[in-house]
């Protein structure tokens, strides 16, 4: 096992700073920087095929800026460089997260036929006031043209996900500076801004949500990512979503295993379906919270006619549209039931809740098995912080397992600590030392529980003073509420135990294999060997090399 230091790490924050790192709302802003200036783009669409063309949306302090464009894969490559670009400030609207920047495209270029599906790191560079470099970070992703795609794998990156936690500008899906007291999380969110910092690039070893500490009974919870991301300038939610903490992980460690990866965006399951076909193999990894109605129909049509879903994620659990041709997207979330026009006349199964919504009809676990309601947190906060670590196993002569030497109660990924932060699960029952979803779980036909580990919906509170807890009841009260009509007590009870799950299952002529954990990716990013052969073992069955 890791050896864990006992203490938090240090960030030479005060008292009073690491308060702020947690408990106030940051984000990034035209005009942070003061006096150095500041450099700022978005690209008008999150993907593109070869042979497209990318606007580039700039506003920048300096006149002219400079531009470097690398693919991050399994290596970085350079396939792009120019000096010289003009550029001026943009006036931007105070509520730029939910209507846009609105800025003018500054600068144009076309995607190379020969630019490999993958994602395309944007670095601008210009010159501060003070005569220091400024610059800044964007991503694109370069999604494959139709075809038969033989022994390759398609990877769709969570952008709903990276969209409902973007702090730039103020607002995203948690916290917000809409409604009349500018304290409102968006129920809005628009594609048309930068990303906030760190969801692009980071530094090796930022911290990661799950607490790398061994924290004794009674110890106050500390969040050293948000005590990160204050001392270093990052976005406070760097650490819950982003290419840069989740996606990049897989994506790096299948091409350097030797798999031949493609990438798509969350839009291309939603306007363009057909994207899947021709693959054997769809990966979806890392923190994958925010999906449409039509994406789901995607990936469920896809694993029906004979594909392969690859789900190494956790948190499947909202419901959101899409508006604006994708500009847009929507999820009312906690007050959908009050707010959503869903429910005044509008298609209620549309609504933008939880997927556990009875009104919606459509539990998650239908389309991968688990269901986000059924786990939650570990290895944070108030919740399991003590906790596994890793997936405890139950049925090691999975095929999944093979090769690992994992044996009947053994951990998987308990070193890098692929159990966390967010888990999905389904209720269960134990019979004969192995688990089973009751009846009432709604786990498809043929479900096979693999590995279960134990999660919390809310943060356990005995010996930790008020003012010191961060998730409180709130998460539980609503899922109890969402499940049961009521956020009682009694209901709370029947919904706070959670867990998280590894699953298999058939539907129709495809399957779906599922590690409900975000941080399968940790095990990917830190080279554990065993996580590494298990998600070699579902590729490689997925493409039908063994
Ligand atoms: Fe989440």
């Amino acid at each position: 096992m890791t050896h864990l230091p006992t203490e938090f790490p240090d960030f030479e924050l005060t008292p009073e700073q690491r308060r702020q790192a947690v408990r106030t709302h940051y984000w990034e802003r035209p005009g942070m920087d003061g006096e150095r200036g500041e450099i700022w783009c978005y690209t008008d669409r999150f993907s593109y095929r070869a042979g497209e063309t990318v606007a580039l949306h700039v506003s920048s302090t300096a006149p002219i800026f400079g531009i470097a464009i690398i693919r991050d894969g399994g290596s970085e490559t350079k396939l792009f460089e120019k000096a010289g670009i003009a550029a001026r400030w943009q006036d931007t609207p105070d509520q730029c997260s939910v209507e846009g920047c609105g800025w003018e495209a500054s600068f144009e270029f076309r995607i190379g036929d020969d630019w490999p599906s993958g994602a395309y790191r944007v670095t601008l560079t210009a010159d501060g006031r003070n005569g220091q470099p400024i610059h800044c970070h964007q991503l694109f992703i370069v999604a494959p043209q139709l075809g038969q795609k033989p022994g390759r794998v398609l990877q769709i990156a969570a952008t709903g996900t990276w969209l409902a936690y973007n702090t730039w500008g103020g607002s995203n899906h948690y916290e917000g500076i809409t409604g009349v007291n500018r304290d409102q999380y968006a129920r809005m969110v628009s594609t048309q801004r930068p990303w906030c910092r760190g969801f692009v690039v980071l530094p090796k070893g930022a911290p990661r949500v799950p607490l790398e500490v061994a924290v004794p009974p009674k110890t106050v919870p500390r969040y050293p990512h948000m005590e990160w991301a204050f001392a270093t300038g990052h976005s406070k939610k760097y650490a819950s979503s982003g290419w840069a903490s989740y996606d990049s992980h897989f994506f790096r460690f299948a091409e350097r295993a030797g798999y031949a990866v493609d990438l798509a965006s969350q839009h291309e399951l939603h306007f363009s379906p057909e994207i899947l076909d021709g693959y054997d193999c769809v990966a979806f990894v890392g923190h994958d919270e925010y999906w449409t109605w039509e994406m789901r129909d995607a990936v469920d049509a896809y694993v029906t006619r004979g594909g392969h879903a690859a789900r190494f994620a956790g948190n499947f659990m909202w419901q959101t549209r899409l508006e604006d041709e994708g500009r847009r997207q929507v999820c009312y979330k906690y007050r959908a039931r009050a707010e959503d026009p869903a429910y005044r006349g509008g298609d209620v199964t549309r609504a933008t809740n939880s997927w556990e919504a009875p009104e919606i009809g459509r539990p998650g676990s239908a389309t991968f098995g688990l269901n986000a309601t059924r786990g939650v947190y570990a290895g944070w906060g108030g919740c399991a912080p003590r906790g596994v670590r890793g997936f405890p196993v139950y049925r090691p002569e999975h095929w999944a397992f093979a090769g690992t030497g994992i044996y009947y109660g053994d951990l998987l990924g308990a070193d890098s600590h692929v159990y966390g932060y967010e888990v999905d699960g389904l209720d269960f029952e134990i019979r004969g030392g192995l688990p089973y979803p009751t009846a009432t779980s709604g786990a498809p036909e043929g479900l096979q529980v693999l590995a279960v580990g134990m999660a919390s919906q809310v943060e356990e509170s005995a010996d930790i003073p008020l003012k010191d807890q961060f998730l409180g009841d709130e998460d539980g009260r609503f899922t109890a509420e969402t499940l049961f009509g009521e956020a009682s007590d009694a209901n709370l009870d029947r919904v706070k135990r959670g867990n998280g799950m590894i699953a298999n299952f058939p539907r129709g002529k495809g399957e779906v294999f599922h590690a409900g954990s975000c941080e399968w990716v940790a095990g990917l990013l830190r080279q554990d060997t065993m996580v590494e052969r298990v998600t070699k073992n579902v590729l490689d069955r997925y493409l039908g090399k063994t």
